[in-house]
Order: C-alpha cells, then structure tokens, then sequence
C-alpha cells in the first residue's frame, strides 16, 4: 500500500482537527483493508487504551484492528492507573509517551484529552467524551459513502440529543463533507453554539453543505436519505434517565416517521440501542436499518486511522 505522510503521527480529537483530503485518505485506505485484513502495517507497534466509560465497540473494534495489522494493545480502565489517585494527566502522557505508540482515550471532560494530546509525543485519538465521537462519525461517513456512492448533496437528520457528542461530531462530518445536515432535537438539547458557528463557517468555507435546527419532526424527515439516532442518555447522566425519557419521547424513529423519508432512506445508529426509547425494534430490525454492518465498519475505518497515525514512528 502507497501510504503518504499526511496524517502520520497527528492527534484526532475531533472532526474539525481533519483536512477533508485527510478524511478521503482514510476512506481509501479503509478500502484496501476492509478487502485485505490481514496486513503487517503496525507490526511491533503498541497501541494503549485508557477508557473512563463503558465500551464495546470502540475498544474491541480497535484491540482486533490492531491485532490485524500486527501489533499489540494495552488496556488500562480507570482502575488500573495512578491518574485515579491523582497523578496528572500531562505526566501520565509523558510517560506513555516513552512506552506506546499511540493512545485511544475514553473519558469524560474533553479538555481532558487536549491536555494529553498537548503534553504527549504520541498519536492521541479520541475514543469518545462528553463533547464529541469523531471516530464514530468518521466511520459512519464511510458507512455512507459505501452505500450510496457519494456524501455531497444527502440529507441526513439526526434526531434526539442535539447537544450530546455524536450531534456535536455530525457538525463537523457535513461541514467538512457537504452532507445537508438537520438536527431535530427539542430545545434545549441544541449543539453548543460556538461547535456551530465553527462548523458553519468551515462550510462556508467549503461552499457546500448546510446544518438546520429543526424541532418539527415529520418536516426534518421529509426527503431525507439518512435517518440517525443515539440514546436519549448518554454516559455520565444516567441521574437524568427519566426526565429525558418525557423530553425526547416524540423525537422516537418508528415506522411512521421512516415513511416520512425517502423510499430509499437508511437508518443508522452508533449503538448501543434501547429499543422502544429512541427507535422503536420494527424500525432496528427492517431491511433500511444498517446498524450492524454499520459497527463492523467501527474496525476497517479504525484501522485505517491507526495505520495512518503510526506508521513509520520510530
Ligand atoms: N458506538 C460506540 O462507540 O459503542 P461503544 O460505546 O460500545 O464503544
Ligand atoms: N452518546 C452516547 C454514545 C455512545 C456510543 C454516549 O455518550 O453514551
């Protein structure tokens, strides 16, 4: 494979960190490895994994990727690391820095992930927090890509927790790709205003795209080529769980909203699911749900990311 240095050795903390022929780069390689899985790429490489929350598909997606392409993982949960008796995470990353190759980090406060990113010498990805998930964006994009030939000009809504991380990495996935993004969630569960006006102005930059806010559920739908939802509760608010089940309830995909969309239209969905809460099980498990292939893509976009960030580190 004909890697170039573009992103070799970069930090991915959010979509916005990324150059849109960067983001191409990805795809291509993730193709060349979805076809072929087995490749020696990051043989002798270490790849560590500090996760705060719950995971099963971002951590096994990356340990297996990894084992692919020939080398090895460490994961550390918060338990395992003097970061929980107070040790600093700049001189956590110093440290690490000195060990691994690269680092996938779960937590909670993004400021958190900046800190390391600034203090280590490593690849530093985001697994996910609080503000955003970029590598689940990334991969879903691809996810796309794959199924319908083009991003440019599609209509995708995403409905429920417009403030929650995989809202706030959708800015960022249109505006660097020139999807026509519409958020349908009930104020105030808007994305962070200055995430908006950010991703905004890199679409007008772009000179494609658009991002809406639409409250109005059967008129977001309308048309649309991609139906995509998340919990309503994210990790770190299950105090909120019931509250935001009254809030969110008529922001639910069920059959009667996916008839609204286009004939063609997908669903999508990062997992896990709570079937009844924010989708209904018809709609999971009918032919325009995509979810399952749409996990497996988790590993092959991953991969890539992880080929292209320590290839070639000494
Ligand atoms: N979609 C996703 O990130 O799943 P996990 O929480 O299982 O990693
Ligand atoms: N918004 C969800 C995504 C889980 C993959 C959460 O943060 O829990």
């Amino acid at each position: 494979m004909n890697l170039d240095k573009k992103l070799r050795n970069k930090d991915i903390l959010s979509i916005a960190d990324l150059e849109k022929d960067e983001i191409e780069l990805i795809f291509k390689v993730t193709e060349d490895l979805k076809k072929d899985k087995y490749q020696d790429l990051l043989k002798t490489k270490i790849l560590a994994l500090i996760f705060h929350k719950l995971s099963t598909r971002t951590r096994v997606s990356f340990e297996a990727g990894m084992y692919h392409l020939g080398g090895n993982t460490i994961f550390l949960s918060s338990k395992e690391i003097q970061l929980k008796r107070g040790e600093t995470v700049e001189d956590t990353a110093r440290v690490l820095s000195r060990y691994v190759d690269g680092v996938v980090i779960r937590t909670f406060e993004h400021d958190d992930i900046v800190r390391f990113a600034k203090a280590s010498s490593i690849p530093v990805i985001n697994g996910l927090t609080d503000l955003m998930h970029p590598c689940q964006v990334i991969s879903d994009l691809f996810t796309i890509k794959e199924l319908k030939g083009k991003l440019k000009g599609l209509k995708i809504v995403f409905l429920g927790d417009g403030a929650n991380n995989l809202a706030h990495s959708w800015l960022f996935g249109a505006a660097k790709t020139g999807l026509d993004l519409i958020i349908s969630a009930p104020a105030p569960y808007w994305p962070d205003k200055k995430l908006m006006a950010h991703a905004k102005s890199i679409l007008e930059k772009e000179g494609h795209g658009s991002i809406e806010i639409d409250q109005n559920v059967e008129r977001a739908v309308s048309n649309a080529d991609i139906i995509y939802t998340d919990v309503w509760t994210s990790m770190g608010q299950e105090e909120e769980e019931d509250k935001r089940k009254d809030i969110f309830g008529k922001f639910q995909v069920n059959a009667s909203l996916m008839s609204k969309a286009k004939k063609d239209a997908v669903f999508m969905h990062c997992l896990p699911a709570h079937r009844g809460e924010e989708v209904t099980e018809d709609v999971l498990e009918s032919p325009q749900s995509v979810v399952f292939p749409q996990a497996e893509n988790r590993m092959h976009v991953q991969k890539a990311i992880i080929t292209l960030l320590m290839r070639g580190r000494e």
